[in-house]
């Protein structure tokens, strides 16, 4: 069964719109965690514009599921996951001015210097990811790479406005999780995913994990948390192996 993790940087910006303590991302953590999120996402950015070093320190103490951390490939959060230790890296381009993560990663031409990025994190045991677009090169290139898994990005499906433009996003993930597949990478998807245009992936076999942050944050404004996350839980639930 494909599993959510959830992404909790929402709660972080919030609680630092006020400079202050509250909402606490460790305890948002914790109740996603009794909704049924089989993991959480935090993306330490450069800038610390949401999640800080103490949040993915302590939530790395305190989760009893699987911490996942995005991260820009630079030296600093490298040292960072080698001493924190999260369950699985998933490394994404990060510029200073974008609101979120716009794209993918580019991985062509970059194969030997992210070999050599994820070598000491695999050496430690820590999973990789690369997000990068439902794009062939792409793909192949973060085979020749050498991680473990890829999360496709689906933003621009998200974001299509007229249906054909949505199928033809749509077309070239489904696509790109084949030919990752059949080159034996394991295929996560996410960015931009919500209750609704997850159900297009319903039949689709072998997605190990949805990552999915603001649909979640944005029900829980009006529900509340644990419902939010019972609610997508239950839509990965159903999806099919
Ligand atoms: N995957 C990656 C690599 C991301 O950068 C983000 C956003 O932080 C997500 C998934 C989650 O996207 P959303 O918040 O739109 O669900």
């Amino acid at each position: 069964m494909p599993v959510l993790c959830v992404n909790i940087d929402h709660v972080a910006t919030l609680r630092n719109a006020r400079m202050g303590i509250e909402p606490e991302p460790v305890t948002a953590a914790a109740i996603c965690e009794l909704a049924g999120a089989d993991g959480i996402i935090v993306h330490l950015r450069e800038d610390r514009r949401h999640i800080r070093d103490r949040d993915v320190r302590v939530l790395r103490e305190t989760l009893n599921t699987r911490l996942h951390l995005e991260m820009a490939a630079t030296a600093e959060m490298q040292a960072i996951a080698l001493e924190t230790e999260p369950d699985m890296v998933c490394l994404v381009p990060e510029k200073r001015q974008e609101l979120t993560t716009e794209g993918g990663l580019n991985c062509i031409g970059r194969e030997k210097e992210l070999a050599d990025y994820l070598a000491p994190l695999h050496a430690a045991g820590i999973r990789s990811s690369l997000f990068v677009d439902a794009d062939p090169a792409q793909i192949a290139a973060a085979h020749a790479a050498g991680t473990e898994f890829i999360e496709i990005h689906t933003g621009h499906y998200a974001d299509a406005k007229k249906h054909a433009e949505r199928q033809a996003e749509l077309d070239k993930i489904l696509m790109g999780i084949e030919m990752a597949q059949d080159l034996g990478l394991k295929v996560n998807l996410g960015h931009g995913l919500n209750y609704t245009n997850t159900l297009a992936f319903a039949c689709v076999p072998g997605i190990y994990e949805y990552s999915i942050g603001h649909a979640i944050m944005a029900r829980a404004i009006f529900v509340g948390l644990d419902t939010a996350v019972r609610d997508m839980a239950a839509v990965v639930a159903s999806f099919d192996d």
